[in-house]
């Protein structure tokens, strides 16, 4: 039986099991076998490996219930690409589907596996899995809001829900940008359509989403302003923020308003507080879904609200800005995948700069 414990599952046949790259460091060659050298690729074959490492959960709660397992190597489907998984990013949602919220209901009773964000190489394609080969780097969003089980050495990932990794971009820093640079991307276009010359407020600026959005709308020509505490004023700044904002210290309600669009990101009472900023015909965008039922009607204002998803298309874009230098994910800090746990309890306070990353070199 394919993907048995003990047993490899088989590649298509004559693809290799896997693939090394020039500039790609294959750390856990244990199992593997070094077989070639094929135009310019090293081949490994994995053909010892019977399990791979990943995190599970056996019921909802908190950070503890995450725990390491082996389980079966999984197969691609027609349509999709076996991928060894180098680096997960971390998302809040990753931590509120784990308590039993954000997605959860989607993914149903556990066992289930979080994560959604992955970058690595391609191990095997199925049939109809056009437009990659066998040792691409890439990286993508999976699936979201359906299962993904991005924290795992190994995921099967659709391949429309691939791109290729920029060439300036590590797999690690490439992890870190599928899900939040999406939902940047996608409140700042198809929510917001910022142009040039538009000045936007972005909530929680200096956070996972936040500090791409800047990026991204600074991109896009907008005068930028960002809500962080005082610590985190340089840092903005350097991605291009042009006025900032402690939030500890400074009321909403006494920031200059006009804005043409404001993100919402930072939660609380921030979007019902942040609406009379706006200038007439301008938006909010409620991506962290904490704005009351109908703010904004009867004001002439409008409220949006999102749900991040995959598409290739906005997918290329976040990759072809991270290519010409415009888009860089930061780093937090990363953690092995066995820690997890670790990772959601700091993730969870809410005070990280940039992006949480999971390894699994
Ligand atoms: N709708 C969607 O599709 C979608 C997609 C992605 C994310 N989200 C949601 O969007 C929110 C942000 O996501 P994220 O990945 O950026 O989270 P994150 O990385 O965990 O955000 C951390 C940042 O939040 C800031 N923060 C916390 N409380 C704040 C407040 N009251 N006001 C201003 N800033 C505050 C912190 O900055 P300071 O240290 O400066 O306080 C910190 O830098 C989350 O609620 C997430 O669930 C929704």
């Amino acid at each position: 039986m394919p993907g048995a414990p003990g047993r490899p599952v088989d590649p298509r046949p004559g693809r290799p099991r896997a693939v090394q790259t020039a500039d790609v460091t294959v750390t856990d060659t244990g199992p593997a076998t070094l077989t070639g050298y094929d135009a310019g690729l090293y081949v490994a074959q994995y053909e010892g490996i019977s399990a791979v490492r990943a995190i599970t959960q056996h019921t909802l709660g908190g950070p503890e219930v995450l725990t390491l397992v082996e389980r079966p190597v999984p197969e691609p489907g027609r349509a999709e690409a076996l991928v060894r998984v180098r680096a997960a990013g971390v998302n809040p949602v990753d931590w509120q589907t784990r308590a039993g919220g954000g997605v959860a209901t989607r993914l149903g009773p556990p066992p289930f596996t979080v994560g959604w964000d992955l970058a690595g190489e391609v191990v095997s394609l199925g049939a109809d899995a056009g437009g990659l080969r066998v040792g691409d780097r890439v990286f993508g969003m999976s699936r979201f809001p359906a299962q993904a089980a991005a924290y795992a050495e190994y995921a099967v990932v659709p391949v429309r829900d691939l791109a290729p990794v920029p060439a300036r971009l590590g797999l690690v820093h490439a992890a870190a940008l599928p899900l939040a640079g999406l939902t940047a991307w996608t409140a700042l276009t198809a929510k917001a359509a910022v142009r040039a010359g538009d000045r936007v407020l972005i909530h929680a600026a200096a956070g996972g989403v936040g500090h791409l959005a800047v990026q991204i709308a600074k991109s896009l020509g907008a005068h930028v302003t960002g809500t962080a505490r005082a610590e985190k004023h340089d840092f903005l700044k350097g991605l291009g923020a042009d006025e900032v904002v402690d939030h500890r210290t400074t009321p909403i309600e006494t920031i200059t308003g006009g804005f043409d669009a404001i993100l919402e990101l930072g939660g609380g009472d921030n979007a019902a507080r942040s609406l009379r900023l706006l200038r007439p015909g301008g938006v909010l965008v409620d991506i962290a879904h904490h704005a009351p039922r109908g703010l904004g009607h009867g004001t002439g204002l409008r409220v949006a609200t999102m749900l991040v998803k995959p598409d290739r298309a906005a997918l290329r874009e976040v990759a072809r800005l991270a290519a010409t230098g415009h888009l860089t994910p930061v780093l937090d800090r990363t953690y092995p995948l066995s820690d997890a746990a670790v990772a959601h309890r700091r993730g969870e306070r809410r005070t990280t700069t940039g992006k949480l990353v999971l390894t699994a070199e």
